[in-house]
């Protein structure tokens, strides 16, 4: 199999490559570089971009407005002149180019917004066009400058691009180019990814450069590429930085017979490259990682660039190239593509139309041929390619939905409500078995919801436990010497660095008796950090909980501020949700999860005299541990939460945006319902996957809560969920999960539940999944009330609620009955 494969792919790359011939400077046949409204050329890099009145005989438009601006853009390219002149349409305007050499021609369309007269260039919304593509629809650029490249295969003599402005708006464009491609550039075919075989009729696709990338090497202006090209660079696109290390060896590039050309890509984009950080040790195995945003909906044209300036010897390097986890490039050794090192190289792929908008690539070793484990990549394109309607344009393109039908999750519902009461009884005794057991394992008397991973015993007793393992006092964090933070991490040793955020950077470190830790280090003193600094050791030295991260200790010597936690294994809840290429996590995992945090935050609003207010809840701010039992972190923003008989805490608006309570933010007032908010958030990020606020998202979709609460209010939740839970999710399960979060994002904190309400019914969410797997919950309940009276009592005793008002309440929760009212019992009899 992957024998047989590698043999297709290097047939059909061979079959290709020879026609791409060396090539002296490519001259363009067709070369149309207007800038639009200008009074006068304009020069940038080595083009000349021609006067407005140049070119005026192509363009048909009813009203000539030439408009100017004295702001610039700031643009990561030298064409920041460019954008000073537009040309403003009020209704439909065409610019028609005669084509002199048929084929591909770039389309490089620049536009800026600014407000000119009465014509503020913010709103407007148009469409733009050729004869044979759309190319933007519903458009609008709101602040920041952007150039939109495509490249079209131009089969009549003229191209037309039409500007279309949308109803009572208007259009604009501040430059244009239309200028020849190479033929060779775009070959008719390349692999598919999924599944393997081949595409062609790439020749006539419309293609549009979503992002162009030179990995391990500075950002390349248009100056620097034989066509023009521009490219950025790669770090702010790796998902685990401290995994990639770069070289250079830009000299040493030599473009081969049968390899990639100068056209293909610059020797800055050969001779630089990102490689696996792995040391020449031989046991590496893990993925370097980018992430990129796209639009869902489209296949994408992928070209990956390779430039083997790294090894000694032919034969040397062998590896995998993942594409959204997709295996695209299998056990690939560039010596037998280009039979020389430091030859460029590339390789096409076509992906399948892409569901959700992140865009990940990895490269890893090879598991084969490996004794020095490496991989790498020189450059990227990812060139979205035009929809069945000849369209590129996200606003029309048609979105493959693969979760459940409506209907289906119909059935399971109906059949669900038939065998309810018998499902909730089996689901309260299996947890019943569960708290009885473990109670017993952990000699508590505690009124602890069901518990999921309890199993361990916590040295850190809680308040709000009865476990008695000495006072709260010997586990306060410690004063640590700078000299042994120093030596934990190698004295801040870049490599080490597993996260940074707004406090400062965070580095894995190893304490001299063996203990690994996450040693936070404060950016130099600000009054701001310094606040948080305190804040979160008196707060940690506080609260001990097995569901909020420990600090191990501190360091303030020589003005620095250090914070020393346990080790979290796995890291954020967030980096496995997206961006990471972290396998994905199954819906048991994932409300295993919640509930841990739930626990954590339910501990924090009640297990202390005063209810303490988180203020940060967020994906990034959950840890997770080996086992993926998930902690609370970050308590710089905590504050102590209101007295007995006030209601809220008054304060300046502070937390994640995306995660804020609207409420706490119109009112400036902190309750606890502000982190239940937050948490709801966090719940929708768990079950759809996607950032809570994704810019590049329609409008309609960039913020997450208002998006999955849209879908909630439909009943249609399943029609965004993670699509790698699709199918997997029990429909009573995710209906109660969703009906969980929606309650957490009420308008008004008074309508939210509490912490411990949600943990219930979380449990209870998690319950319903696992029904399905003790088979017919009819049967079984009978046989395990018989089996299970004794701890069922025994847990009555404890919770002092009988077992017959538990059941009822349960029961009634399904006719939308909140079961808070049996929690908050639960929770009062116990006292605090
Ligand atoms: C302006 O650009 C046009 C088209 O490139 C060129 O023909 C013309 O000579 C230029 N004018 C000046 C003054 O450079
Ligand atoms: C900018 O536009 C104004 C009219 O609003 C015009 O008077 C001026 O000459 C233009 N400046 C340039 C550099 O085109
Ligand atoms: C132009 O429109 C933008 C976006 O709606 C708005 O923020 C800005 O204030 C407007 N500017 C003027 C001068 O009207
Ligand atoms: C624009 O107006 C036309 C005619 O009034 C109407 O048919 C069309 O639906 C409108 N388009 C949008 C996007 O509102
Ligand atoms: C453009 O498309 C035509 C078919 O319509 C094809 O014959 C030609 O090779 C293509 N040119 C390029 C440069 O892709
Ligand atoms: C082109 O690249 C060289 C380094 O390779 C650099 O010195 C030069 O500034 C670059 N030129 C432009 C215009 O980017
Ligand atoms: C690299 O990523 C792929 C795809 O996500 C995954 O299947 C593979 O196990 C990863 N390899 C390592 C070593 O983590
Ligand atoms: C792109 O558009 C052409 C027609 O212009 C169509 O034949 C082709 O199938 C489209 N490509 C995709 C991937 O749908
Ligand atoms: C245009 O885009 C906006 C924002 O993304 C969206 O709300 C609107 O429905 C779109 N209109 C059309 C006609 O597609």
């Amino acid at each position: 199999m992957m024998g047989s494969r590698k043999l297709d792919f290097f047939i059909c790359v061979l079959s290709v490559l020879p026609l791409i011939c060396f090539s002296a400077t490519f001259v363009p046949v067709d070369n149309y570089l207007i800038d639009c409204g200008a009074p006068a050329n304009t020069t940038v890099g080595d083009r000349q971009f021609a006067a407005d009145n140049f070119f005026k005989k192509l363009l048909s438009t009813q009203k000539d407005v030439l408009a100017n601006t004295s702001s610039k853009p700031i643009t990561s390219f030298s064409d920041s002149s460019l954008y000073q002149t537009a040309r403003i349409f009020t209704g439909s305007s065409k610019y028609t180019f005669s084509v002199n050499q048929k084929g591909r021609h770039w389309i490089r369309l620049y536009f800026y917004p600014f407000v000119y007269g009465n014509y503020n260039l913010s709103i407007a919304n148009f469409a733009v066009a050729t004869q044979k593509n759309v190319l933007l629809s519903n458009f609008t650029v709101q602040k920041n400058s952007v150039m939109k490249e495509y490249s079209v295969n131009v089969t009549s003599d003229t191209l037309e691009i039409t500007f279309t402005p949308s109803n009572n708006s208007i259009a604009f464009i501040n430059a244009i180019e239309v200028v020849s491609v190479p033929d060779d550039l775009i070959a008719d075919d390349a692999n598919t990814i999924s599944p393997p075989g081949r595409y062609s009729g790439l020749l006539t696709e419309a293609i549009e450069t979503i992002w162009r990338i030179n990995m391990g090497g500075p950002i390349v202006s248009f100056e620097n590429d034989t066509l023009d090209r521009n490219w950025l660079p790669d770090q702010n696109f790796l998902v685990q930085p401290n995994l990639a290390v770069t070289a250079s060896n830009i000299p040493a590039v030599k473009y081969v017979q049968g390899g990639a050309t100068q056209n293909s890509a610059p020797p800055i984009v050969y001779g630089t490259l990102t490689e696996m950080n792995s040391n020449n040790d031989p046991n590496s195995n893990f993925n370097v990682t980018w992430q990129f945003n796209v639009d869902p909906g489209f296949q994408y044209l992928v070209r990956l660039h390779f430039c083997d300036i790294v090894s000694n010897s032919l034969n040397q390097l062998y590896f995998n190239v993942y594409i959204n986890s997709w295996l695209a490039v299998e056990n690939f050794d560039l010596s037998v593509a280009v039979n020389a090192l430091a030859a460029p190289y590339y390789v096409d792929l076509v992906t399948p139309s892409i569901v959700g908008n992140k865009f990940s690539v990895s490269i890893g070793p090879s598991p084969v041929n490996n004794d020095y484990p490496n991989a790498i990549l020189n450059g990227l394109e990812i060139m979205k390619m035009n929809d069945s309607l000849g369209s590129l344009s996200a606003g029309t393109a048609v979105i493959v939905n693969n979760s459940n039908s409506k209907k289906k999750v119909g059935m399971i519902v109906g059949v669900s409500l038939g065998t309810i009461g018998a499902v909730i009884l089996a689901g309260v005794f299996f947890m019943l078995c569960r708290k009885g057991r473990l109670a017993r394992h952990r000699l508590s008397k505690t009124w602890v919801p069901i518990s999921i991973n309890d199993g361990a015993s916590h040295t850190m007793g809680s308040k709000f436990s009865n476990v008695t393992t000495g006072s709260v006092a010997s586990n306060i964090g410690y004063r640590i010497p700078f000299l042994a933070v120093q030596e934990a991490t190698n004295n801040f040793d870049e490599s080490l660095v597993i996260g940074i955020g707004g406090f400062g950077k965070v580095y894995k470190g190893v304490l001299n008796d063996g203990t690994t830790v996450a040693v936070k280090r404060g950016n130099p003193r600000s009054q701001q950090g310094l606040a948080e600094f305190r804040t979160e050791i008196e707060m940690l030295s506080q609260f001990r909980h097995r569901h909020l991260v420990s600090l191990i200790g501190y360091c303030d010597e020589r003005n620095e501020m250090i914070l020393i936690y346990e080790y979290m294994e796995k890291g954020t809840l967030k980096s496995h949700l997206y961006g990471s290429g972290m396998p994905s996590l199954s819906w048991k995992e994932r409300l295993e999860i919640c509930i841990g945090a739930a626990r954590g935050l339910h501990y924090l609003h009640t297990g202390y005299a005063k209810a303490v207010i988180h203020r940060d809840v967020k994906s990034a701010n959950i840890l997770l541990d080996e086992n993926l039992m998930a902690k609370v972190a970050d308590f710089g923003l905590s504050k102590t939460g209101p007295e007995i008989d006030q209601t809220h805490v008054s304060t300046a608006v502070k937390g994640s945006f995306g995660y804020l309570d609207p409420e706490y933010f119109r009112r400036q007032q902190l309750t606890e319902k502000s982190d239940v908010y937050s948490f709801g958030v966090v719940l929708f990020e768990v079950l759809c996957a996607r950032p809570v606020i994704d810019p590049s998202l329609p409008r309609e979709m960039v913020n997450l809560a208002e998006w999955a609460m849209k879908w909630q209010k439909r009943g249609q939740l399943d029609q965004i969920i993670d699509p790698t839970l699709a199918g997997k999710i029990r429909s009573d399960s995710l209906r109660k999960f969703g009906e969980t979060a929606e309650k957490c994002l009420a308008d008004f904190g008074v309508d939210r539940p509490s912490m411990g309400d949600v943990l219930w019914n979380l449990e209870y969410a998690l319950q319903l999944q696992e029904a399905v797997v003790q088979g017919d919950p009819e049967e079984n309940s009978t046989n395990m009330i018989g089996e299970l009276s004794p701890q069922v009592n025994n847990f009555n005793h404890d919770a002092s609620v009988s077992a017959a008002q538990f059941e009822a309440s349960s029961v009634d929760d399904l006719s939308g009955v909140s079961m808070s009212r049996v929690f908050s019992q639960l929770v009062k009899s116990e006292g605090r």
